[in-house]
Parts: C-alpha cells; structure tokens; sequence
C-alpha cells in the first residue's frame, strides 16, 4: 500500500503557525523534515510555499514542491513550483513519482488531505503559543502510534526555542 504521509509540527493546543510563520525556531525538527521529505513530492498550499520561498530564497530542494493554488499557473513555475488547482489533481500528479507523498501544510492544505492521509509524522511543540492557524482536531481512536527507525525519539538541538516530541502515527 502506497501511503499519503502527512507531517506537521503542532503545539498540544493545535497551533501550526502565526503571521505566515512558524512561531518557534528547532533545528532538530528542521532536520527531521528534512531527513523525512527528501526525494519525495511535498503538495503545499500557496502561502506555506511563499513563506519557504522567501526564507530560503527557493523552494525546497530535492523535492517536487507541488502548490496548490487557483492563481496562474505560470507565477507558481517562475518561483520553482509546480502548480495544481485542486487537491485531487495533486494526488494523481503525486502518485505517478516512485516515492510516497508527504502533505506539509498549512491549515488549509491539512484540513484539506487529512482524510487522505494513512501515515502522520507529528512533532510536539510544549510551549502555550499564541497562534492564527491550527491543525485539524485528531480522533485519537483512528490511529495507532508506531515506533520508526530512520528518526531517533529523542533527538534535540542546543539552539531548539522548546522541548518537543516526535510520533508517528498510522491509520487504524
Ligand atoms: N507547523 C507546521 O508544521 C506548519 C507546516 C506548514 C505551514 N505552517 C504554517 O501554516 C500557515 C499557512 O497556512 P494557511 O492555511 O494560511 O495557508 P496554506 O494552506 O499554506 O495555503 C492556502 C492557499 O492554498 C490554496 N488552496 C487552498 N485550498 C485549495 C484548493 N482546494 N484548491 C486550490 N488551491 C487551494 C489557496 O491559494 P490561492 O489563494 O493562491 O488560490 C490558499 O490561499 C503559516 O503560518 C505556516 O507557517 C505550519
């Protein structure tokens, strides 16, 4: 079975991200996603998509960035991604690469695929931070957490702003 990865950072309370950003700085979890997405099609939502273009000055390397967005087309290629216009169109385009889809946010593009989604990549974030954008409310009877090899539980950097834990959860 090909699975509809999904990976996100969130706090207990849900928050994802405030200003077009993500209001904590981890290193560790930067390298997760990286070790994670790399080499397989990331499907983001147009301002997730903007935000990485203007902090990395590209959008994520060795990965399709496939954008969701009903703006032209031709302003999404000029920036390096590819662009769809509906969430199924995305998949379909997904699907025909060799390694399983990763869903990387944000708010919109989660609730969006959430239904979609066999495996989650979940980060804890332990902080009470204010936000403006939330990840869909999770019914914790529907999945199962499972152990993964490829990232150590308990990985931290020095310079991470809050403690975090990292999950991975299948779909019962
Ligand atoms: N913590 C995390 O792991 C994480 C991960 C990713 C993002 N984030 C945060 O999430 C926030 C951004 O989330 P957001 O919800 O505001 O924006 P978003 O989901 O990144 O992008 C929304 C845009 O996607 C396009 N879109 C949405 N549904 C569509 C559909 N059905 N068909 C075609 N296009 C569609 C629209 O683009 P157009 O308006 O161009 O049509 C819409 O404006 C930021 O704060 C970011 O930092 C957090």
């Amino acid at each position: 079975m090909q699975h509809v990865n999904c990976i996100v950072a969130m706090t207990p309370r849900r928050v994802i991200g405030n200003q077009q950003r993500m209001p904590w700085t981890l290193l560790s979890d930067t390298a997760r996603f990286r070790k994670l997405t790399m080499g397989h099609p990331c499907i983001l939502g147009w301002k997730t998509f903007m935000s990485i273009v203007e902090m990395l000055g590209r959008p994520l390397d060795g990965r399709d960035n496939i954008v969701l967005t009903r703006r032209a087309a031709a302003e999404v290629r000029r920036l390096g991604g590819i662009p769809m216009s509906s969430p199924e169109a995305a998949l379909v385009f997904a699907k025909h690469e060799k390694a399983e889809p990763f869903i990387i946010g944000g708010a919109q593009i989660y609730e969006r695929f959430m239904p979609r989604v066999t495996r989650l990549y979940l980060t804890l974030v332990y902080g009470d931070l204010a936000g403006d954008t939330y990840f869909p409310r999770l019914d914790t009877e529907d999945w199962t957490r499972v152990e993964g090899t490829l990232i150590p539980r308990d990985f931290h950097h020095p310079a991470d702003t809050h403690e975090t834990s990292f999950e991975i959860l299948i779909r019962k």
